[in-house]
């Protein structure tokens, strides 16, 4: 077994480091602050090869493996994790599904340039179905050479700053999940409208829309996959798609543990810096201790997608895992600053806000727990 990266995995991991510092750093508050979209920073992340990291190069992509992958979201989230779920989102859950699943003609046509240069959003939730992923709504109706998708999706990360949109719908209720299909939506087409962008508690910058389809016309050759492929489609993906979020919540905890850390070193409590009181020692003990737990299950669920290996388990128990250890990690790193670490010019706070969606998108932990039992006693 070993432990020690590649120069290769060791240079993604300083470009990702150095472009999160020197590019997102000086303005994730005040994108936090007014919900403003990271766009120039996206920009920037496309001519760095971040948006499509695994993405075959002959379709525009950097050709990398998932550990890379996941090295570059733990350092942008360490930063500004509304930058890295867009990312993540336009990675894992658009371009790997549509390199795994799509045919030539999409991939000339849609992934090329979403690899280059993003961006895209996946479009599974809607109003009544959220964990009930099976339960969908949203209706494309078989017109012959085209569906007639109506219904609504519902926080839709990159839902306004989307060029191209996977829609997850139901053709034939009777076949239940197995009536459902994966269609691909350009901006613009008639009948899509971009709805109300939510009002969150983190990931401020990332952009959450609902979306509303009313008699819009999806050419067939849009859809991916068979007929009734579709749920297989976004649960397949979401599988690969746990692992980024995973390795966003294992950057939101190791960002905040840093700041912890060096604030201890720095802020003097009773005559000493805190980092000599055996009360934040310990507390800095857990959280280094968790955090590298959660790396080893982040990177291990990685490598055996990389293996080409069965990574659902490993997925799931990574996000599980790596989610809870952000919010237990950021909570700590907010009580290691005391007072300060409750006011927004300090970005321990901020990633406090941040951690709690991880144990909700891309699948609840609740869901991960599902996941992971069924895997456990199939
Ligand atoms: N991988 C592959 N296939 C899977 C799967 C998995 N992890 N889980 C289920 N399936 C398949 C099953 O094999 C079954 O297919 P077959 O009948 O062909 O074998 C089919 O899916 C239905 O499965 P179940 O009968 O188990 O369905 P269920 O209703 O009991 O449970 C569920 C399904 C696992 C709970 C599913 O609904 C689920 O994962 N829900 C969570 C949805 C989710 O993650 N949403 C996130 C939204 S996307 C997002 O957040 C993106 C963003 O913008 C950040």
């Amino acid at each position: 077994m070993n432990f020690q990266l590649t120069e290769e995995h060791l240079s993604v991991q300083q470009a990702a480091r150095d472009f999160a510092r020197n590019e997102l750093l000086p303005g994730v508050i005040e994108r936090d602050t007014h919900q403003k979209f990271p766009a120039e920073q996206m920009l920037k992340m496309g001519e760095l090869g971040f948006l499509g990291m695994m993405v075959d190069p002959k379709y525009n992509g950097g050709g990398m493996d998932s550990l890379s992958y996941v090295l570059a979201i733990e350092e942008i989230s360490k930063i500004d994790a509304s930058a890295s779920v867009c990312m993540s989102v336009n990675n894992s859950l658009v371009c790997w599904g549509l390199e795994s699943f799509g045919n030539e003609e999409q991939k000339e046509k849609y992934l090329k340039p979403l690899a280059e240069k993003g961006i895209g959003a996946f479009c599974l939730s809607e109003p009544e179905a959220g964990s009930d992923a099976t339960s969908q709504r949203t209706m494309a109706e078989d017109k012959g050479d085209h569906y007639l998708l109506n219904g609504t999706k519902n926080w839709i990360t990159n839902g306004n700053s989307a060029s191209v949109y996977i829609v997850i719908a139901q053709t034939d209720p009777i076949k239940r999940h197995k009536g459902i299909n994966a269609l691909i939506i350009e901006k613009g087409m008639p009948g899509f409208v971009v709805g109300k962008k939510e009002d969150k508690m983190g990931i401020r910058g990332s952009d959450t829309h609902s979306l509303m389809f009313t008699d819009v016309k999806v050419p067939k050759a849009n859809r991916i996959g068979d007929e009734g492929f579709g749920f297989r489609f976004a649960m397949t993906t979401l599988n690969g798609g746990r692992i980024g979020i995973a390795a966003q919540a294992l950057g939101i905890s190791s960002g905040a543990y840093e700041l912890a850390l060096k604030y201890a070193k720095e802020r003097k409590a009773f005559g000493k810096p805190l980092s000599e009181h055996q009360a934040i020692q310990f507390k800095l003990a857990e959280m280094a201790t968790k955090i590298d737990a959660a790396r080893l299950l982040v990177h291990q669920a990685a490598w055996l997608k990389d293996q080409k290996k069965d990574f659902v388990k490993a997925a799931a128990m990574a996000k599980l895992y790596a989610s809870q250890t952000a919010q237990e990690v950021t909570t700590e790193a907010v009580q290691i600053h005391g007072g300060y670490g409750y006011v927004k010019e300090f970005h321990v706070e901020r990633l406090m806000r941040d951690a709690k969606i991880t144990q909700i998108y891309e699948g609840t932990s609740e869901i991960q727990k599902m996941v992971i039992s069924r895997e456990l006693l199939k």
